[in-house]
């Protein structure tokens, strides 16, 4: 990767979600314990390269698997990668499939989300000693960075992966599964994957002025397909772990892409749009 093009000036964080947290794949790797202004992040980062590129690790649950996706402290994660330099996040995400053209072990990048969070932090502007001044109203559109994503699934196409180019999630609270109703209502809306984690970590890291993307593997059929077995958390996980050494391949392939990638534009825009949508205090 001795490319004269190579970004210097890029880090990437990587979210793992369940089944994703194996710090292998990082090369000369350290821990680094670190707090934020809005608390700890779910476990220490994991600070170290993927083909040459800086990285840092983040379990989103903990190492331990001991944080429901209610109480995962979203802000101290996103807060925590920024502090840490990252320019990029790429997460990754369990997602039960609402279509029948998305079968479970597929990877899709996903293009869009809704919100059936409640209750979850959305914002770092919340008027709070030590935390950013002002409001901000942060634009939705697009959700997920289009440079990123695309340079993630051109690297899938590159080593013959195949992965789904766009998907909207529906985001639910959680910890609980949703009831068949629920399932078929979220269908009719278009959603093509339901999972508990993307929002509000991609509101936040827009709000953070980070490049996000996902890749999200569909590991069952949610409970609205009446020739297959409700999920389970058990069943969720086996696919996952079926299924996690593409993603790893994928990150392997894409991480070494986004660094040949010049991204100071998109920097520039992210940062521009947030400080755009910043409402100071009249004094
Ligand atoms: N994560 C994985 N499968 C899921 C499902 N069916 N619903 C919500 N989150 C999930």
């Amino acid at each position: 990767y001795s490319k004269v093009t190579m970004s210097r000036n890029i880090k990437i964080g990587i979210i793992g979600g369940s089944g994703l947290d194996n710090p292998d794949i990082l090369k000369n790797r350290y821990e680094k314990i670190v707090s934020t202004p809005f608390g700890d992040p779910s476990d220490f980062l994991i600070i170290g390269q993927i083909g040459g590129v800086s990285c840092v690790l983040l379990a989103r649950h903990g190492r331990r698997h001991d944080k429901i996706p209610g109480t995962v402290n979203y802000r101290a994660n996103i807060w925590a990668m920024k502090q840490e330099g990252c320019t990029h996040i790429i997460a990754t995400n369990a997602c039960g499939s609402l279509q029948e053209h998305i079968p479970p072990g597929t990877l899709v990048i996903l293009d869009g989300f809704i919100d059936r969070t409640v209750n979850r932090e959305q914002t770092f502007f919340d008027g709070q000693p030590g935390h950013p001044e002002g409001i901000c109203h942060m634009p939705m559109e697009p959700s997920f960075h289009p440079l990123l994503r695309h340079v993630i699934i051109e690297a899938a196409c590159k080593i013959g992966l195949c992965v789904k180019d766009g998907g909207c999630v529906v985001a639910i609270e959680g910890p609980r599964f949703s009831s068949k109703a629920e399932s078929l209502l979220y269908q009719k809306w278009g959603a093509d994957l339901i999972g508990m984690t993307t929002v509000p970590e991609v509101v936040l890291a827009k709000e953070a002025g980070m490049m996000y993307a996902t890749i999200a593997m569909a590991t069952d059929w949610d409970c609205w397909r009446s020739s297959t077995e409700v999920v389970s958390h058990v069943g969720v996980l086996k696919v996952f772990e079926e299924n996690v050494e593409k993603v790893i391949q994928l990150l392997r392939a894409a991480i070494p892409q986004i660094a040949n990638e010049n991204w100071d534009q998109s920097i520039a825009e992210m940062q521009a749009v947030v400080n755009h949508n910043i409402v100071l205090p009249k004094n």
